[in-house]
């Protein structure tokens, strides 16, 4: 079993981030190349205010990361990976879970996402965390026109 700890995101996680997410995302098909996220856009994102990011260590290694947006009491999810010899062992699951905790204290209690249909892996990471399909965004991904799910979960409600 492998130790880590979840960490926040810093400057010198960063050009192993910006690895991991050119391998999980686009696979070296230029096509996809709008989904990755640059060194400089993890940079950015850890700036703002109003972001969560975070890595899985194993000693200086990053073998995961994931990051969120938030604007009032919602949460999106903008991205999650997991370096690949190391998916299978639960390590989205742990930094999904910790992104939940520091929500509930800030005050988050809606979260959305998006999904290729075909991210069987990604969608039973989200089902099993309590998001619920909620709506197809039809050919949304251009390079091979295939379908967004968009997932929420919503946490509490209070009606007024
Ligand atoms: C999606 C991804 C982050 C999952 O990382 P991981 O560390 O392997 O996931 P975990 O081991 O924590 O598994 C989390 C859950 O997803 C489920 N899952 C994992 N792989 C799965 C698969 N191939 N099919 C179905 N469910 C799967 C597990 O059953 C687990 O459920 P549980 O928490 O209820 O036990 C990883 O596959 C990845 O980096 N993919 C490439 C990047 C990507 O597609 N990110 C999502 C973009 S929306």
């Amino acid at each position: 079993m492998i130790q880590y700890s979840i960490e926040p995101m810093q400057e010198r996680h960063l050009p192993q981030v910006a690895a991991i997410e050119r391998a999980s995302f686009g696979r070296g098909d230029k096509s996809r190349s709008y989904e990755i996220w640059s060194e400089q856009s993890y940079r950015d994102e850890v700036a703002k205010d109003n972001s969560v990011c975070l890595v899985a260590l194993s000693g200086d290694q990053v073998i995961g990361y994931c990051s969120m947006y938030t604007c009032v009491d919602e949460g999106h999810i903008t991205k999650v990976a997991v370096e690949e010899n190391y998916r299978g062992q639960g390590i989205a699951g742990r930094l999904m879970d910790r992104m939940f905790e520091m929500g509930a204290d800030m005050g988050l209690q809606f979260y959305e996402l998006e999904v290729r249909r075909s991210n069987d892996a990604a969608i039973g990471l989200y089902t099993g965390r309590g998001f619920q399909l909620a709506g197809i965004r039809k050919k949304y991904y251009t390079d091979n026109g295939e379908d967004a799910m968009i997932y929420t979960r919503q946490d509490s409600f209070e009606a007024k």
